[in-house]
């Protein structure tokens, strides 16, 4: 979730500017840094690796010459932060300077075909790609215009671009595909910029970018253009009224909730691995005698999610371990032929690292899923996988729990396909239930935003709440507690519904509030089972069930209603109305959502 700037001033340089509304965006990613301007014929690029004030310090980002330029602040996701992969990227002959947001599906093909006609590449970045294959359109005549739009017919995936070419000095070519880029309009100014914190000092008036759509940015107009054809589109402007740390949260009134509406996005983004890496990931899970799945808080319970998945679909067995618990519990069977998938938003938690340490001194195997490339975690283990959420600046694990089961089922897909423990049919099913999830994500947070708000209402003042699941389901009930507990500071217990009857009924008196995650899965009918023995006893039942579940519809004292789904792919759905739950509820009891008391967003103490 880079950040990214285009801007032309009509007087004075324009790097200053640039520079302070990348600053506004360093929320968006913040390992590296750089600035193009464009100064008598020819491009300048400052960059590096780093914070923006460091790389200025050391470069002079702001003493770039020039009345038009672009800017970028990145989060890492092709390549790790260095001064090579840093953005704006230039093509082969210089004139061409390029910053990006997104990720670029097919670059590796379109990086061998570029190859093949002797261009030479300076990153290990996707967007290099995009400066060389417009370099290559302008070759055969094409103007920037339709040389952008031309690339990007040949690109997938996700983009928001911002384009300099030194035979169009007057001009900010943009284009936009799932990441944000919105227009800003000022007097002597013209902006563009991935939200509008960036330019909101200095204008209140935006136009947004649709995806398949290309601009062109003058000092004084903006003209928009379908990508497929290049027929123009009309748009005028809008007057924002947020302030830049409401555009920062993108008109949300916190970072929590603008985290939970993005999992769309993210979901789609996790998808977006790169092959070549699952690939490795995946043949090095294969060949462990005993497999590991390694994490801490809400990383451990994507593991346990994920021991599920691997167990169903590629018959893995992959043991979840909390990563505090590994070396006591298994350190003395730890050796060679053992393999341990930390997963690890931060890739810092100290918990998650000593015992990588450990394993790694008894020749284990590491592999990583993180959300930070260049962390601890990235550098140990021999092969990793990005789940690509950009970063998560509320305290609370949202976005990138719903991203790691994502990667984890894509993971366990492909080993599945390597192992042949998948048919084709049944393959073919699990891809459309993929690349439908983000849609489906999208409708559950809208859905159940109304429904949880009315139970945080009804829930705030309770002393205890129960969370039960059964089979996956047990995962997706031990994180809507740690949300709701971590958010709200209620105290909540969760249990695999199976073994309610073995304690935890004796809590239950009239009116308990406990929550049944139901979803429609070979566990359903036991689970009906423990909702009766707990209204038995007088528990008031939170069913989350699908919506045309009667019979579990009929036992709810309230019921939050979910699309059907595969079940394997159940606790990326069934966590966002807990997530919801947990948010609100903090906001009933008075509590900073964001800055849940005595909580650090990574964890580096023992
Ligand atoms: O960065 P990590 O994924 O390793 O972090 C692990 C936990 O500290 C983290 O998930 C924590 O439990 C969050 N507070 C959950 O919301």
């Amino acid at each position: 979730m880079c950040g990214i700037v285009g801007c032309i001033v009509a007087k004075g340089n324009v790097a200053p500017i640039i520079f302070e509304c990348l600053k506004r965006l360093e929320y968006r990613g913040y390992d590296s840094a750089g600035i193009a301007t464009i100064h008598e014929g020819r491009i300048l690029v400052r960059k590096d690796a780093g914070k923006l004030s460091e790389i200025d310090a050391k470069l002079d980002l702001k003493g770039l010459p020039g009345s038009i330029g672009i800017g970028h602040t990145r989060w890492a996701t092709h390549g790790a932060p260095s001064q090579a992969n840093a953005h704006p990227h230039l093509d082969g002959s210089g004139t061409i300077a390029v910053v990006h947001n997104g990720i670029i599906e097919n670059f590796m093909e379109l990086k061998r075909e570029l190859l093949e006609l002797g261009h030479t590449f300076r990153s290990k970045t996707d967007t290099e790609v995009v400066a060389h294959l417009i370099q290559e359109m302008m070759k055969k005549g094409m103007d920037i215009l339709t040389a952008t739009a031309e690339t990007l017919r040949k690109v997938k995936g996700s983009y928001s671009l911002a384009i300099i070419h030194t035979g169009t000095p007057d001009r900010v070519i943009l284009a936009r595909n799932e990441s944000p880029l919105i227009i800003g309009i000022g007097e002597g100014f013209m902006f563009a910029a991935s939200d509008a914190a960036a330019f909101l000092p200095y204008t209140d008036k935006a136009v947004y970018l649709e995806n398949g759509e290309v601009a062109v940015l003058k000092i004084d107009e903006y003209k928009i253009f379908k990508i497929d054809d290049l027929r123009s589109v009309n748009r005028s402007h809008v007057v924002l009224k947020w302030t830049v740390e409401e555009a920062q949260k993108a008109g949300f009134p916190h970072y929590t909730l603008k985290e939970i509406y993005e999992q769309a996005q993210t979901v789609r983004e996790a998808l977006r691995l790169q092959l070549t890496y699952v690939d490795l990931v995946v043949e090095l899970l294969d060949r462990g005698r005993d497999v590991f799945l390694l994490g801490a808080g809400t990383s451990y319970h994507a593991c346990l999610a994920g021991s599920y998945i691997f167990s169903k679909l590629a018959r893995l067995s992959a043991y979840p371990v909390i990563a505090s618990e590994f070396v006591e519990n298994y350190g003395s069977s730890i050796g060679v032929d053992t393999v341990i998938l930390a997963v690890s938003q931060s890739g810092e938690t100290i918990d998650v690292l000593n015992a990588l340490e450990y394993a790694r001194l008894r020749a284990a195997t590491i592999l990583g899923l993180t959300n930070v490339v260049g962390s601890t975690l990235t550098r140990i283990s021999r092969a990793y996988v990005l789940q690509n959420s950009g970063p998560e600046i509320g305290v609370a694990a949202t976005k990138t729990f719903t991203s790691q089961l994502t990667a984890l089922m894509f993971l366990a897909l492909r080993l599945a396909r390597k192992r042949g423990k998948v048919s084709q049919a049944e393959m073919d099913a699990l891809q459309e239930d993929l690349s439908n999830l983000p849609s489906l994500v999208n409708k559950v947070v809208k859905d159940s935003e109304p429904i949880v708000k009315e139970i945080a209402k009804q829930l705030s003042n309770a002393e205890l709440l129960l969370f039960l699941g059964r089979g996956i389901s047990y995962a997706t009930a031990l994180e809507g507690r740690l949300k709701v507990m971590e958010l709200s500071y209620i105290p909540c217990i969760a249990y695999p519904a199976g073994e309610s009857k073995h304690g935890p009924i004796s809590i239950i008196e009239e009116g308990q509030p406990v929550f049944f995650v139901a979803p429609r899965d070979e566990t359903r009918r036991y689970i009906i089972g423990n909702v009766m023995e707990m209204k038995a006893r007088g528990a008031r039942a939170i069913i989350t069930c699908e919506r045309d579940d009667d019979e579990l519809q009929g036992l709810a004292d309230i019921s939050i209603p979910m699309p059907p789904t595969n079940p394997l792919l159940s606790p990326i759905l069934y966590t966002i109305p807990y997530q919801l739950l947990a948010y609100y509820l903090a906001l009933e009891r008075g509590n900073d959502p964001d800055k849940p008391r005595n909580l650090a967003k990574s964890v580096t103490v023992l």
